[in-house]
């Protein structure tokens, strides 16, 4: 039900903070230590290197995902779309470990890899919100997102619940390999729950943001660096499933070899600014694009923002910024559909599950 909200897809961002806070107790022992189901952890312990497949928002989950398991658990990861793998399939490691995440479980592109994953014989662990779905079944683990349902076919909470337990899944991993780790995920998830309500409670400034921006464009780029660029990527699925906007995402290093060619008088640039290793050089791809014409639109984390930023997250450890970062795309990308009215939940050509291949 979605009670008072206009649409399911401003309760589901609303809803974040409370999954979050859901996710940090269901993934936590009784000593108050995270902790995931053993026989996972052994898959993972035992796994040379780890393929993770999904399709779509998930994918861009995967992207982070990938970033926390390699620079946390120390294990090599390769991302891969779910409908290319079965044509593309890499040459495999000896012992893969093969992750499926999906909101609803029940995605084709992503079903069709795991029945041949099982048919090689090799592992497979399904993160997803749905208990008991098609691809919940079929793998051999599951941890669940415990997001609560989601209805709006644009996804918001699955996607910051993914997240959250790829990072659990990376700390408890190293934790288990023996590794001393620099800082308290517990402790910093429960930060960003509070920085995720802040955010959820910036409505206005979102949607001012949105209208000044994205009101009369055609198209609108997303640029960032490193764990930046996905959410970047995100941020761009988002705003054209629900607001028709053409809007892609790049990391800030290519575009000058291309895209910088698409920048006129007006067009909206959106930097992600919330990782202190890049921040001097998105930057400076700000300035490149400046001076073509663009309007940015530049969020940044506190403690690196500069005069002029349109908003300054607030601050994070910056491993998990993805999970504030998205909040204010998802916001804005909303109301981009709402003033163009469109259907925000149910966007045209698109189903909430993708059940064919
Ligand atoms: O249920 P899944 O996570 O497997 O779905 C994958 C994609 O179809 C899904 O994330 C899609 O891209 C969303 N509509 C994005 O908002």
């Amino acid at each position: 039900e979605k009670g008072t909200y206009p649409h399911y897809m401003l309760k589901e961002i609303d809803e974040q903070p409370l999954v979050l806070r859901k996710i940090i107790q269901k993934y936590q022992n009784d000593q108050g230590e995270l902790a995931i189901d053993g026989e996972i952890l052994n898959a993972m312990n035992s796994a040379d290197r780890i393929y993770i497949i999904a399709a779509g928002t998930s994918y861009h989950a995967g992207l982070v995902g990938k970033q926390y398991i390699e620079k946390v658990a120390k294990v090599p990861v390769e991302v891969h779309i779910s409908s290319e793998f079965v044509y593309n399939t890499p040459l495999l490691s000896e012992k893969p470990l093969f992750i499926f995440i999906s909101q609803s479980g029940e995605t084709a592109d992503s079903r069709a890899v795991l029945v041949s994953v099982k048919e090689m014989g090799y592992p497979a662990l399904t993160i997803t919100n749905v208990p008991g779905s098609t691809l919940s079944r079929e793998a051999d683990y599951t941890l669940l997102l415990h997001a609560g349902p989601e209805i709006a076919v644009a996804s918001t909470k699955a996607y910051t619940a993914q997240v959250a337990v790829l990072a659990i899944l990376a700390e408890v991993t190293a934790i288990a390999k023996g590794r001393k780790l620099e800082f308290n995920l517990v402790k910093e998830l429960g930060i960003v729950a509070n920085a995720m309500e802040t955010l959820c409670d910036s409505k206005e400034t979102f949607e001012d943001i949105s209208r000044s921006f994205l009101s009369t464009t055609r198209n609108a780029f997303f640029i960032g660096r490193s764990i930046d660029y996905y959410v970047g990527l995100e941020g761009a699925l988002k705003l054209k499933e629900i607001s028709y906007i053409q809007a892609e995402g790049f990391a800030g290093g290519e575009l000058k070899h291309g895209t910088i060619a698409l920048i006129e008088d007006g067009t909206p640039i959106i930097a992600l600014a919330t990782q202190e290793g890049v921040n001097l050089s998105i930057r400076g791809n700000v300035k490149e694009v400046v001076a073509r014409g663009a309007n940015p639109c530049i969020i940044s984390m506190k403690g690196l923002d500069q005069d002029g930023d349109t908003f300054v997250l607030p601050e994070v450890h910056e491993m998990l910024s993805p999970l504030v970062s998205v909040i204010p795309l998802q916001l804005i990308s909303y109301y981009a559909a709402l003033h163009r009215d469109c259907d925000v939940d149910k966007p045209r050509n698109l189903a909430k599950s993708v059940t064919v291949e």
